[in-house]
């Protein structure tokens, strides 16, 4: 088990755009110990999700994991899933506003507008082929992290930035009026 050091705000590799993972690096030793780091790392810092950028490694490949995460209590359960050069397509045109936060933007939220369904096309860490919809508070997420690759953090898309808050004043302020928004939309799209 090995937990890296997650890159913040500010570093410049953050910032730059991932190269996808070859054709022949599909199956490797070196790829599956990113995809478990990345895994424990996320793990050790109760993220929703985590990017290789975020642990200083320039691939295209991120990780997801929501199940009773103290950080988010309002979000539905994504089971443990890696991405390896993901690509999303929007499902149509809605979108909604989404409280995001960041392990590499350590106490800062703000909101930010997503899609409320994406297609996903990705391989896993042997190059087998994932297909899926994800809709709702997922989909957010998911997007969060694929923005990760092309060096975009979720303060970049807050379009209004009176909505920046810290973890105490989200929790204060804006967590229930989010929750309840959150609970519509998993009303209308599951979990
Ligand atoms: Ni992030």
């Amino acid at each position: 088990m090995t937990v890296h050091p997650i890159v913040e705000v500010g570093v410049p590799s953050l910032r730059e755009v991932a190269r996808p993972v070859d054709e022949a690096e599909y199956g490797s030793p070196r790829l599956r110990e990113l995809a478990a780091d990345l895994v424990d790392t996320m793990r050790a810092a109760n993220g929703a999700g985590l990017a290789a950028p975020q642990i200083g490694v320039g691939l295209r490949v991120c990780v997801m994991e929501v199940k009773d995460n103290p950080r988010y209590p309002y979000k539905p359960p994504i089971p443990l899933t890696v991405l390896v050069n993901p690509r999303l397509t929007p499902l149509g045109e809605e979108t909604f506003e989404s409280y995001e936060g960041c392990l590499s933007v350590p106490g800062l939220r703000g909101v930010v507008r997503r899609h409320v369904g994406v297609r996903v096309d990705a391989r896993d860490v042997e190059g087998g082929a994932i297909e899926r919809e994800v809709w709702g508070v997922s989909a957010g997420t998911y997007q969060h992290e694929c923005d990760h690759l092309d060096g975009v953090l979720f303060v970049d898309r807050v379009e209004d930035t009176r909505t920046f808050a810290t973890w105490d004043a989200f929790r204060e302020h804006h967590e229930a009026a989010f929750v309840e928004r959150v609970r519509d939309l998993a009303d209308r799209f599951g979990g």
